[in-house]
């Protein structure tokens, strides 16, 4: 099975959680791809909220009802994918470049279900960590998270430079706190475990559905 069979079958699988009058946050990525076209197929009345310009102008050409987000202050559900998840539940988002607006709906929402590949799963994080940047002063602020690498002129649908973090990982709170820390970053891409209540991974042709209970 491959992977992008795995990608559709929890993209798939996602898909059934939603239900008619939810306000549902969609992620960004090649496996939110695979959930949006199983919504469109369920043609459900829900609100649905995007994190990106490229899954607002999918779910659209879907057919899906794509609110603003200032029109809410909370979400029923967000489904969203990642890039890595951790044996202990941690995941590092933003290859895509979404994160700072996943992170936000990811904290709106009172469920947050994240969907994998099995090449997702790993035991210990690892470098890169997507982080988004104030231009204003961006040099200073790669030399305080040095080595940090800027992804050219690329920004984020707020405006913020894209760049990888490639440093040592060690204790992920204490790295991410650190990158908070630092004055001109605006988000980056490690997700704690509290802010994740369920994870669907594909392996082969099954769907392993871990319900992690993350408490907001
Ligand atoms: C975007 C993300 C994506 O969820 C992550 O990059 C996974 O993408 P894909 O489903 O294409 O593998 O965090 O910011």
């Amino acid at each position: 099975v491959s992977r992008e069979e795995e990608k559709r079958l929890v993209g798939e699988a996602a898909a059934e959680l939603v239900e008619a009058g939810m306000r549902v946050g969609l992620g960004t990525g090649s496996t939110v791809s695979y959930l949006l076209r199983a919504l469109a197929r369920r043609q459900l009345k829900a609100d649905y909220v995007a994190s990106s310009p490229r899954t607002e102008h999918e779910a659209r050409s879907l057919g899906l009802s794509i609110e603003s987000f200032e029109n809410f202050d909370d979400l029923d559900l967000a489904i969203d994918g990642a890039d890595q998840i951790s044996s202990d539940g941690w995941l590092i988002k933003g290859g895509g470049g979404a994160h700072t607006r996943e992170k936000i709906i990811a904290a709106a929402s009172q469920r947050f279900v994240v969907i994998v590949d099995s090449s997702k799963l790993v035991d210990v994080l690892h470098v890169p960590v997507p982080v988004e940047l104030q231009r204003f002063g961006i040099e200073t602020t790669l030399r305080q998270i040095a080595p940090t690498e800027l992804r050219g002129d690329e920004t984020s649908p707020d405006g913020g430079l894209l760049a990888d973090y490639l440093g040592p990982i060690g204790v992920y709170q204490e790295l991410a706190q650190w990158l908070c820390a630092t004055p001109g970053v605006v988000e980056h891409g490690l997700f704690p475990p509290s802010l994740v209540t369920d994870i669907l991974s594909g392996t082969g042709k099954t769907v392993v559905r871990t319900t992690t209970g993350g408490t907001r």
